[in-house]
């Protein structure tokens, strides 16, 4: 590896300030594996916020930016400017902020949903191509080692051919106006911060991401119903979607924030001819895999052999549970693997490009918007 691969690499954030919740998240990722820092950010918009997150993280104040744009010109000017930055505002600014990195040069990660609009997604795939530049979406649930296996089980043909998908991911936390009180409820639920949808762009991508990352299925078609239950909410707080995949295969998803005694409790599985995996995210290190005619295997991580790229991702023996932070590092970590070897010329390797791309992103915000079509026009399937 060339010098400049070798030295710990440097990352700037957007969002993330005072009582933010992914971006705290995205800061301990990254530092798990202790080969990126935190050198440059715009926190907040309010500049007194900004400043007080860079000093709780003991920030040099003078890469501290009044805002993303100044950040970009000024990093990209730099001869130790950051190596990515790391997205993590609300929905509606991720296309505006993602552009200006982008066009000085700098290397990206984003927060889902991609964007608020398919052209502006589209516009970001162009550009990540135009410039040659690594974009990364935070599609966190993919990072799990079981959901590695559970992708080679169902690529590899252990579960013939896929006949049905059905993947849910219910919460509680809007199950009252907590938009009065709860910051994150509030933009979530407000159409000029995130978009056409809220359930479904929130969480409603994680699934259509972990079906796709898992199966490689592609949606043809889909008819959706988006509720919105709690009142005066203009938003859907609770969605159901059919699918009809290429090839044959159907598929019936579930989001839900309004489901009293969820925690986070995404869940998919997938049944073929020949057998079925059941992955649950709220117990990680756990996969259940069925051959047809034989008993359930519970595959466990540490302990049960999960493929080549799963194991890699292993950290710390079984029953040692890892989780939520370990799937977010496990992107990071590929990410940061595929940057350094990129900043070292050298060729990427499938097993390096294995976090979520700018495609991926893409992908979410057109399954955001065309259920937003179906449910509009009362659950009329619509072509994907
Ligand atoms: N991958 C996941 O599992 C996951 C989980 C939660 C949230 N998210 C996504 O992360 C994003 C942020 O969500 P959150 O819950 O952390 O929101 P949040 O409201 O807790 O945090 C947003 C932060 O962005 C800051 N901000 C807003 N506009 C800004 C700007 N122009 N410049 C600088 N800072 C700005 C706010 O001050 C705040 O600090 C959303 O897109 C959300 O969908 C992803």
């Amino acid at each position: 590896m060339s010098e400049q691969a070798k030295r710990p690499l440097s990352y700037g954030m957007i969002g993330g300030g005072p009582g933010a919740f992914i971006g705290d998240v995205h800061r301990r990722a990254i530092a798990l594996d202790l080969d990126s820092r935190l050198v440059a950010g715009v926190f907040s918009r309010d500049r007194e916020a900004s400043l007080q997150t860079a000093r709780e993280l003991f920030l040099d104040e003078s890469r501290v930016y009044p805002d993303y744009a100044t950040m970009a010109r000024k990093e990209a000017a730099r001869d130790d400017g950051i190596d990515f930055v790391v997205i993590v505002t609300p929905n509606v600014s991720h296309f505006e902020i993602a552009k200006a990195f982008l066009e000085a040069g700098i290397h990206v990660v984003c927060d889902k949903p991609l964007t608020t609009e398919l052209d502006d997604a589209q516009a970001l795939g162009r550009l990540v191509a135009e410039r040659d530049l690594l974009f990364a979406v935070t599609y966190t649930y993919t990072g799990y080692p079981a959901v590695k296996k559970a992708r080679e089980l169902v690529r590899s043909g252990a579960l013939g051919r896929i006949r049905f998908v059905n993947a849910e991911y219910p919460q509680e936390w809007l199950a009252t106006r907590a938009e009065a009180d709860n910051r994150q409820a509030s933009w979530r639920t407000d159409p000029t911060q995130s978009g056409k949808s809220n359930c479904v762009g929130d969480i409603g991508t994680h699934v259509e991401n972990m079906v796709s990352y898992v199966t490689g299925l592609e949606i043809a078609s889909l008819s959706a119903r988006l509720d919105s239950f709690v009142e005066g909410r203009a938003l859907d707080d609770n969605a159901t979607i059919m699918v009809n995949y290429s090839g044959g295969a159907t598929g019936l998803y579930w989001t839900s924030q309004v489901a009293v005694g969820a925690d986070n409790a995404l869940r998919i599985r997938v049944f073929g001819e020949k057998g079925s995996i059941d992955f649950r995210q709220e117990d990680p290190n756990y996969l259940r895999y069925t051959p047809i005619d034989s008993p359930a295997q519970i595959l466990s991580r540490g302990r049960d052999d999960l493929g080549e790229r799963g194991q890699s991702l292993v950290r710390i023996p079984s029953g040692h549970p890892e989780g939520y932070f370990e799937a977010f590092a496990n992107i990071y970590r590929t990410f940061t693997g595929a940057l350094r070897k990129r900043l070292a010329g050298e060729p990427l390797s499938d097993a390096d490009r294995d976090f979520p791309n700018v495609d991926d992103g893409i992908q979410g915000v057109r399954f955001v918007t065309r259920a937003v079509e179906s449910s509009a026009s009362k659950g009329a399937w619509v072509e994907y």
